[in-house]
């Protein structure tokens, strides 16, 4: 029998694409990444249970009929916090479990994309793939682009300029993190609004900076939103939704 060592060293082992799918709208793939999505003889995908998974529908226009798809269902999203023992097990287990199956297709000699919404190694599902299964099989990471760099861009907000800096922080901090994060900085993406909306408003009125922030729901999407966050008292936000801070720095 031969060991998963061996198939990964003799190269008959397939490669693992990590494939960044950029932000939504299907033209912001890479050369590379529109390529693979083609070529791959497996694609894999994350998705919410009874959802059709948002980096595979990104991709859609680009998947003839009959190609072979692996999809991941998460057992749990956002239903429980992610710092709740049941929640942290539960996804344990099914990133263990999605794995071994990916390793499964890997050691059969298959190559598979593995699809990533915006870019692979940016709070992407990927990344707990990448580390389970890189010492064993040949992986390539292909970068996407970012949402937050659709969303400023369909949003008109250059982000920083000259010395400003840049925050990215998940809205689930808890709220004093947040306002004590967005002082010491110039400009802030906080990502992963959802049903944190209300918490991230409140944070982002206390840290002073509400006249210049801005609500993005699904940029690049067909169903784009954009409004002043001080425009947003619905209690809860989108799942694919983000508040940006421009700086406002140095301008010649
Ligand atoms: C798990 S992270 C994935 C980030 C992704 N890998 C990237 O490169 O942007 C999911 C969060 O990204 C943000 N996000 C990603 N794409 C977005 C989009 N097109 N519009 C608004 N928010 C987006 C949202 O805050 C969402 O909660």
């Amino acid at each position: 029998m031969t060991s998963l060592d061996e198939l990964a060293g003799t190269g008959r082992a397939g490669t693992l694409y990590g494939i960044g799918v950029g932000p939504g709208d299907v033209r912001y793939l890479t050369l590379r990444a529109a390529g693979l999505v083609r070529s791959v003889d497996v694609v894999a995908f994350f998705a919410k249970r009874g959802q059709p998974g948002n980096a595979r529908r990104i991709v859609t226009p680009l998947l003839a009929a009959g190609r072979d798809e692996m999809r991941l269902e998460y057992p749990v999203t956002d239903e429980i916090s992610a710092e709740h023992p049941d929640y942290q097990q539960k996804i344990a287990g099914f990133y263990r479990a999605s794995a071994a199956k990916l390793a499964a297709a890997l050691t059969a000699g298959k190559s598979v994309g593995l699809l990533s919404e915006g870019d692979p190694f940016f709070y992407g599902s990927f990344m707990h793939m990448w580390r389970r299964l890189v010492p064993e099989f040949p992986v390539e990471v292909v970068p996407g682009v970012t949402g937050m760099s659709g969303c400023w861009t369909r949003a008109n907000l250059p982000m920083t300029w000259g010395n400003d800096t840049l925050a990215v922080l998940p809205g689930t901090l808890p709220e004093e993190m947040l306002v004590e994060r967005l002082k010491h900085t110039d400009a802030a993406v906080i990502m992963k609004v959802g049903k944190n909306l209300p918490k991230v408003r409140r944070a982002v009125q206390q840290a002073g900076l509400l006249p210049r922030a801005v609500y993005v729901e699904r940029g690049t999407m067909q169903d784009e939103r954009i409004v002043p966050l001080a425009e947003c008292d619905a209690p809860r936000g989108a799942y694919f939704a983000m508040v940006l801070i421009p700086g406002e720095g140095r301008r010649l």
